[in-house]
This record gives structure tokens, sequence and C-alpha cells, in this order.
């Protein structure tokens, strides 16, 4: 395959560097009043301003050049196709099929995958119907009030998020709580809450292996068991979202409460999958569908917007811009909606997961930068803490800020001048172009600073964000939103020619982890078998454990 860096594309955008060394922000604002607009695009209901980016016309072309040496078009209807674009794990990549219409077909393999997956969302429906009624009860006929999904990475983090930023629409009286880690404290914390005879489990895990939600899947089982004081408890009290058929009989759920999904949805990308359904029984099917729409309207844009129209095809674009020819390693997301407390952490598995890869596609070493480290936190706590950083600091840390216009609940401020939501935006706003524009050496002492103080107070200025802003945090924004990462994701790994869907590098510490468990637990210490650190820390661990 080629090497994207080889290209004429990649040299022409390496030409175009150091201009862009020498304008600011300000210049390129000021040499166009209309910028402002002119590089803003709208993608379903979001308006995604990328004008103050670091870039100029000349940029944006040859970087959607690179896009088109990239074959993007091609790439994209792949895996809107069905082709098995998972090449290392020969998988297709279909997660956009989970959010196909009902009306729609697509074949894959034979079968038509649409038609397989509102059978699943018919039957997820109708479950969470009968939990929400109080139809469905638990083994002593009460009432359940509380989920608990037990999962973990994509069947964790999706779910969570969503949680998190629907919790406005949890109608039915019925709360969910979330346990991932293995650390006993996650589990213990949430049994200690909760009421067995009102609980529903949730046991999402795509293979049925994984080793933290099987160990606290069995975990809750036996606590379940001792407290209902019946085995048969289980069947009221747990199903099963896998792939794995088998896995899930074999732990004593049954395929009625199994709700199935398939190989070709990929763990970080699964939460518009049936390992939403904890989701779907708090915010009821209707918002459901809702997420699933708005999922459905971003890959739509994705699928068929030009370029230079297309959101997530012009911020992969500009993350590459940034990473391989800019030198920036990080990506801060920051939303001003609290409602999205957990996003940037569900976007740290999907980005990072997905292009934390050195190799390309046919196996040889990549010669460029690869994803970004995602990171973030709500604003305006962010502004509180790690800011200071962005605004001052030596790094280049390029920004998403998020902001709803209309808030899910508003309150007036002390002195009546707008509400605290008003506040809220125009601090994001405030952020934006405080990072943009700056505060010159002449600004800081117009202001009858100390001249020796003055190079404290300026700020550089320069520092590139996206803004991202929505008419509200509704069920089909945030799907929209969550598409639009998915796809910034697919179109970067295109362009750079790596496997955004296989994540081998974890299973080497899964298999590891298993062989120390022997080491920490076995009855006789194993003695030296790892390396010297390893050893010593076994040695400590089994001595303070009393092996
Ligand atoms: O961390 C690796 C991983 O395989 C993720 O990709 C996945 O989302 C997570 O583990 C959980 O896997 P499963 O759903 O199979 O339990």
């Amino acid at each position: 395959m080629t090497d994207i860096s080889t290209t004429r594309q990649w040299t022409a955008i390496e030409n175009l560097v150091p201009a862009i060394g020498e304008v600011t922000l300000r210049e390129l604002f000021a040499a166009d009043p209309e910028r402002g607009r002119r590089m803003s695009v709208t993608a379903g209901d979001l308006h995604v301003d990328l004008s103050k980016h670091l870039v100029t016309d000349d940029v944006m072309t040859a970087l959607t050049d690179l896009a088109h040496a990239a074959k993007l078009p091609a790439q994209r209807a792949a895996m809107f196709r069905g082709d098995r674009i998972n090449t290392t794990e020969d998988r297709s990549v279909l997660h956009t099929a989970l959010r196909l219409p009902a009306e729609a077909e697509l074949v894959v393999d034979g079968r038509d995958v649409v038609a397989d997956v509102h059978a699943v969302l018919t039957r997820m429906a109708d479950f969470a119907d009968c939990v929400r009624s109080g139809e469905w009860t638990g083994h002593t006929g009460a009432r359940i009030d509380t989920v608990v999904n037990i999962g973990i990475g994509g069947s964790d983090l999706g779910p969570v998020m969503v949680d998190r930023a629907l919790h406005h629409l949890q109608t039915a009286g019925i709360t969910a709580r979330y346990v991932s880690n293995v650390d006993p404290a996650d589990l213990s914390t949430v049994l200690a809450e909760i009421d067995p005879a009102t609980t529903l489990v949730v046991v999402a895990s795509k293979t049925f292996t994984t080793q933290e939600t099987m160990a606290n899947a069995h975990a809750a089982r036996r606590h379940f068991v001792e407290t209902l004081g019946s085995e048969e408890a289980i069947a009221s009290h747990f199903v099963a979202v896998s792939t794995a058929t088998e896995k899930v009989a074999d732990f004593g759920i049954a395929a009625d409460n199994m709700f199935e999904f398939w190989d070709w949805v990929g763990g970080r990308y699964s939460v518009s999958s049936a390992i939403g359904l904890s989701v779907m029984i708090t915010v009821g099917p209707p918002a459901f569908v809702e997420l699933l729409e708005g999922f459905h309207t971003m890959d739509l844009h994705f699928a068929t917007e030009a370029p230079e129209h297309n959101a997530p095809v012009l911020m992969a674009l500009l993350g590459i811009w940034y990473t391989c020819f800019l030198g920036a390693q990080s990506k801060a997301v920051i939303p001003y909606a609290q409602g999205l407390l957990r996003f940037p952490a569900y976007l740290q598995q999907l980005t990072m997961e997905s292009l934390g890869k050195s190799v390309r596609l046919d196996g040889s070493d990549v010669s460029y930068p690869t994803g970004e480290v995602y990171w973030g936190e709500p604003g305006t706590n962010g502004q509180h803490a790690f800011f200071q950083l962005l605004h001052q600091g030596t790094q280049l840390v390029p920004v998403d800020f998020i902001g709803v216009a209309r808030p899910v609940a508003d309150l007036p401020t002390a002195d009546g001048g707008g509400s605290m939501h008003d506040m809220l935006v125009a601090n994001l706003f405030a952020q934006s172009r405080v990072l943009a524009f700056g505060k010159t050496e002449d600004e800081v002492l117009a202001e009858g600073v100390d001249p020796a103080i003055a190079p404290h107070k300026v700020m550089p200025g320069n520092r590139p964000s996206t803004t991202i802003l929505a008419p509200s945090l509704s069920p089909g924004v945030l799907g929209q939103l969550i598409a639009l990462y998915e796809h910034v994701v697919f179109v970067q790994a295109a362009v750079l020619g790596i496997n955004a869907f296989d994540q081998w590098g974890v299973e080497l510490g899964k298999a590891q982890a298993g062989e120390l468990l022997r080491a920490l637990t076995a009855e006789k210490h194993p003695g030296d078998g790892f390396d010297s650190s390893t050893d010593s820390l076994v040695e400590i661990y089994r001595e303070a454990r009393g092996r």
C-alpha cells in the first residue's frame, strides 16, 4: 500500500507549514470578516465552527487533497457496505448498520443485517417496556427500580456516558448504576447501596470472557443468590448483552434473557447496539430510538457531504494537521454541559484504542504520529484547573469546545443579568476567543501594568479550537455528537493507513495478568520467573497478604 507520507499531497502540506508560523489568527480574522461563518459547517443539528484553527484556505485545500490521495471516499464506501475492513480480525465494521431505519436493507454475507438489528431492537424495547411498567418483577414480585450494568471498556463507557447525558429523561423511576473495575471496591459499593429484590443486573460483554466483567458478574450472582435465597432468582434478576450465546448460557442466563449483537460491532463502537440496554430501560424506547436517529443523521452527513462541508472529515484532517505537521500530541475536549461529564472519558477509548497503532494495514511501520492523547473535563471546571497550560503553556493543544443553546435546567443569577446557563456559555465563547486572539504586550502595557510584570500577563493567542454548538442536549443531538467522533476516527485511520478496529496492544496485558494472578495466589511462591522488578513486587505483595 502507498505510504501516505510519500505522496506529493503530503509534501504539499509540509510546504505550507513555514507560512503558518508567520500568520496569526488575529491577522486571518482581520483579513476576512466572513471567516467565522465561512469556516463553519452544519452537520445535522450541530453548528461546527472551525474558523479558529491555524489554517489558511491553502492548508484546508491541501488537507482535503490528502484525503483524496488516501482514497477516502472509496474507503468510506467500503465500511458502509460491510467490507471486511478490519483485516487483522477479518471482520466487517458496521456500527453504522445499527442505526439504519427498519425499512433499509444491507445484505452482508447473505444476511440482511438490518433485519437482525431491528429484531433485537424490538426485543429490547419490549423488555424495557415490561421493566418500566412493572410487568417484569424481581424474584420476590417487587418492581425493578435499579439497573446495574456490569461491563468494562466499550461495554461500560458508552452506556455510562449516555446515562449521565440523558439523566433528565429518566422517567420511570428507574436509575442505573455502572460497575466496571475489577477493584472489588467498585462492586461492593454498589451492592451495599442497592436492594437485590428490586435490581436488574445487565451483564454487558461482547466476548463474555473479559476478566473484570466475569469476576464482577460472578460475584454479583453469588450476592443475589445469597440475599434472595435461591438460584432461581437469577432468571428474574440477570440479563446479558453479548455476541457469545454459549458462554451466556454457561453463566446461567437463558436465551430469552440475552440481547445479541454481532462481531462486526467493535466494543468502542457498541453504544448504539444492545450494549445500550441499560439506557433504553431508564429513558424508555422512544428516547433510545431518537438517539439512534441522531447517529443515523450524522452517518448520512458523513456518507454524503462533500469534504469541504463534511464535519467529521474536516475535524479529522485538522487533527492530522496538528499531530503530523505541527507537532501537537494531545487534544482537549471541553464540554460546557455537565451532562457530558463522561464524554471525554468515552472519547479516550474511542479515539485512543482505535488510533494507537504503529503499523499500517500492510504491517509496515508508520513514519508519522497516529492519533492524539484525548483528555478533558467539563467547563467551566477545567478553567480553574488546567486551562492555564492551554493559555500560556509551551505545548500546542487544540481544543474542542462543546456547548448547547438550550439547557436541561436553568437558574437565574443573583444580579438578574441573564441566567447561570448564559454564564456558562459566555465562558465557553470567552475561552475560545482568548485562546485564539490572546493579549499582546502593548495591550497589557496600555492597562498600566508594570513593564516588569507585563511578560507574565501576555497571552500568546494563536491557540486553535473547534466550537460545536448544539440546540440542546437531546438524545438526537447526543447521537450526532457520538457519531461525529466515530467518523473522525475513521477518517484519520483511513488517511493514515492504519486499522482503527483492532486493539492487539490490550491483549498482551490481559494474558500477562493471568500469569501474574497465578504468581500472586499460588500456594507456593513461584520464585523468580518474570523480571527483577516484577519478581520483587510479587514477593512484597505476597508477604503483605501473608502468603
Ligand atoms: O480493553 C479491550 C476491550 O477488548 C475493549 O475493546 C472492549 O470494549 C472491552 O475490552 C470489553 O470487552 P467485552 O465487551 O468483550 O467484555
